[in-house]
């Protein structure tokens, strides 16, 4: 059953961009159209949300944007929303616009704003878990962290060519902030001789067991993550301790894993998850995100989702069993 008071959606992404982001605008745009609802874009996230700063969202415009990477929304990190002044104003601005329900599409940084909204106001949020870095509860995938692993594998297997015929060592840091889940799934995928993540404190101990049975004859692919503790430069400088004259390179893949098309998976998903946004704020959702877990879409309410989500356990298993 839905709700008769919806009458007018705001939608905004946040934080760091993720591919599939405009596959979720398309469907949360053409799910409101068909169902009579108003819909209105806030640009540069919650800082368009203080300034006012809109944009119509038509379904005929974003459905050529489906296949494109970033968001057509623009994004930022707001250090305003963090200050009450800045939420308060926010509010001011929903309420002038006649705005009834907010859908954010974005990381755990968006969801903390959220949180903190929804205890200034009783209006519907919905959010849409957007980043590349997997690392939100309550979803198995983040939109985004398909394609990021694809771009990020893509160019792995160029340094793995390149790192062939020199036989060289290569040390190749994905982001992926405090989370490994682009590093495992990255380094599972293109055969890496070991995988360093934050979640685990063992595995630098096996990379140097490794390095020391290394004989020059073949690459060796390290990837660590960039929110290692250990880091790429000390991985470096400890693998020359063991063997000064090793041929080794640092390859940093940095923004281009933010980049690009989104893969097959994460279009279907942010259509998915868009579609679902619109129809749970109508049948009266609300402070919960949509997420996709067990192959189904569900709702977690933002306390839920903000709770520290690290590799599983299964996945670092594996990794031990592929770092020996
Ligand atoms: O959260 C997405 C992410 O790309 C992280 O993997 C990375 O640590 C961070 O954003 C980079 O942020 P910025 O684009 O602000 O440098």
């Amino acid at each position: 059953m839905y709700t008769t008071e919806i009458k007018h959606i705001g939608v905004f992404t946040s934080g760091g961009d993720s591919p599939g982001m405009n596959a979720a605008l398309y469907a949360i745009a053409k799910t409101a159209e068909a169902k009579g609802i108003k819909v209105t874009g806030i640009r540069k996230g919650y800082e368009g949300l203080i300034d006012g700063d809109f944009t119509t969202l038509k379904s005929h415009d974003l459905q050529k944007k489906v296949q494109r990477g970033g968001t057509m929304l623009k994004t930022a990190r707001s250090k305003r929303f963090m200050e009450p002044e800045g939420r308060n104003k926010a509010l001011q601005t929903l309420l002038t616009n006649n705005i009834d329900a907010l859908i954010a599409i974005g990381g755990d940084g968006t969801f903390r704003g959220l949180l903190a909204f929804s205890e200034l106001c009783n209006l519907p949020f919905i959010g849409i878990p957007g980043t590349i870095d997997n690392d939100i509860s309550g979803t198995d995938y983040t939109l985004g962290f398909d394609s990021a692993v694809n771009t990020a594998i893509e160019n792995i297997d160029k340094i793995r060519d390149t790192a062939e015929s020199h036989n060289r060592v290569f040390i190749v840091e994905v982001m992926g902030r405090d989370s490994g889940y682009i590093a495992i799934h990255s380094g599972l995928s293109t055969g890496a001789d070991a995988i360093l993540i934050p979640e685990s404190g063992k595995d630098f101990i096996y990379l140097l067991d490794k390095v020391k049975g290394y004989n020059s004859e073949d690459a060796f692919l390290i990837l660590v993550s960039e929110g290692d503790e250990i880091g790429a430069e000390l991985v470096a400088s400890k693998i020359r301790e063991i063997n000064a004259n090793i041929d080794l390179r640092i390859a940093r893949l940095g923004h281009v894993q933010r980049g690009g098309n989104p893969s097959a998976f994460d279009r279907v998903l942010g259509i998915r998850m868009g579609v679902e946004a619109v129809e749970r704020i109508l049948s009266g959702a609300k402070n919960k995100m949509v997420g996709f877990l067990n192959n189904q879409l569900n709702l977690t309410p933002f306390d839920e989702v903000i709770k520290q989500h690290q590799v599983k356990e299964e996945l670092q298993e594996l990794l031990k069993l592929f770092s020996k």
